[in-house]
C-alpha cells in the first residue's frame, strides 16, 4: 500500500461494509501493538440508521455520520479489564491519568492500524474529533459502563470522492536527529510556507475573514477558550466515568500520600 496517497474521506458510496470485511480490519487493529498487552480498548460499531441519526447532532451534524455505512468509536476501557481483575481475586489500580494515557495511546494504534488496513482494503475514512466535544452525551447513547470514555471515532466506507492531497509539512520540520533544535524565524517561514500557500488552505482563510492560517486555526477552528472548556469537561467526564478524583486533580507532587 502507499502511505503517501492518504487523504480523508468524507463522502460514501452506499456500498455496505461486509462483515467480513470489518472483521480483517478490527482483527488488524487489534493486532496493534498496547501497553503490556493489556488492551485496555473497545470500539462500538453503528451501522443502525436510528443510532447513527443520534449521534448527528452529537458529532455536530458532520455528513459522514450519517453518510457512511460504518461508525466506529474507540474507546479506553477499563470496564472488562475491571471484571477479569476482580475474577481474579486482584484489583485493577489503572483508572486514574496513568492509566487513561495509556489506554488513549492503545486505542489511537488499534484506530490507526484499523485505517491503515482499511485503505489497503479500497475503503476510505475519516477520523472525528468531535467525539470529545458531547462526551457525556455519547457515553449515554452508547451505553457506555463505568471504565469506559470514547476517544476517537471514525467514519468508514468505500470512497464516493477523491479530494486533493493535504499537504504537509517537510521532514526538516518534524525530525530531529539525537537533538531538538529549535527552529529560527526564517525557518519557520519557509516551513509553513507550502501550507500558507496550499490552494486548499488559501481558500479557507480568504472565506473565514481571517488573514493567515495560524490565526484560522487558533483564533476560530481551535480556540483556547474551547480548549480550556474541554480539558475541564474531559476531567469531569473521567470522574464521572469512575477515574479516581484523587489521581487527577492532585496538583502538587509534595502532597502524594505515601
Ligand atoms: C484526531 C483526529 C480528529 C479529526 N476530526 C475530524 C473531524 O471532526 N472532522 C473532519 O472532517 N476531519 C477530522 N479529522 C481529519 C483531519 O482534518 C485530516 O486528517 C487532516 O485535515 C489532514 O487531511 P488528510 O487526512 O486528508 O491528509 C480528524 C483527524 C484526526 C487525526
Amino acid at each position: 500500500m502507499d502511505y503517501k496517497t492518504h487523504r480523508s474521506i468524507r463522502a460514501y458510496t452506499e456500498a455496505p461494509v461486509s462483515q467480513e470485511v470489518l472483521d480483517t480490519l478490527l482483527t488488524a487493529g487489534i493486532r496493534a501493538s498496547n501497553t503490556g498487552n493489556i488492551q485496555s480498548y473497545s470500539v462500538i460499531v453503528t451501522q443502525e440508521e436510528e443510532m447513527k441519526a443520534r449521534l448527528a447532532p452529537l458529532h455536530f451534524n458532520q455528513p459522514m455520520v450519517k453518510g457512511a455505512p460504518v461508525l466506529l468509536t474507540f474507546c479506553v476501557d477499563y470496564n472488562r479489564l475491571s471484571a477479569w481483575s476482580e475474577a481474579r481475586g486482584t484489583a485493577c489500580g489503572h483508572l486514574n491519568l496513568m492509566g487513561f494515557y495509556n489506554a488513549s495511546l492503545d486505542a489511537m494504534l488499534f484506530a490507526q492500524n484499523v485505517a491503515v488496513a482499511a485503505e489497503d482494503a479500497g475503503l476510505g475514512y475519516c477520523f472525528l474529533g468531535t467525539v470529545l466535544y458531547n462526551l457525556e452525551s455519547i457515553i449515554h447513547e452508547l451505553a457506555l459502563p463505568r471504565g469506559v470514555i470514547p476517544i476517537l471515532t471514525m467514519s468508514l466506507g468505500y470512497p464516493a470522492e477523491t479530494p486533493s492531497l493535504r499537504p504537509r509539512l517537510s521532514l526538516e520540520g518534524i525530525v530531529h536527529y539525537e537533538r531538538y533544535s529549535p527552529f529560527t524565524p526564517a525557518q519557520i517561514e519557509a516551513l509553513y510556507a507550502p501550507l500558507e500557500n496550499d490552494p486548499f488552505y488559501l481558500e479557507r482563510v480568504r472565506t473565514s475573514g481571517c488573514t493567515n492560517l495560524a490565526q484560522l486555526i487558533m483564533e476560530k477552528e481551535y480556540p483556547a477558550a474551547n480548549y480550556m472548556h474541554l480539558s475541564q469537561e474531559i476531567m469531569r467526564i473521567l470522574q464521572l466515568q469512575g477515574f479516581e478524583e484523587k489521581y487527577l486533580k492532585r496538583q502538587n507532587p509534595s502532597s502524594v500520600e505515601a
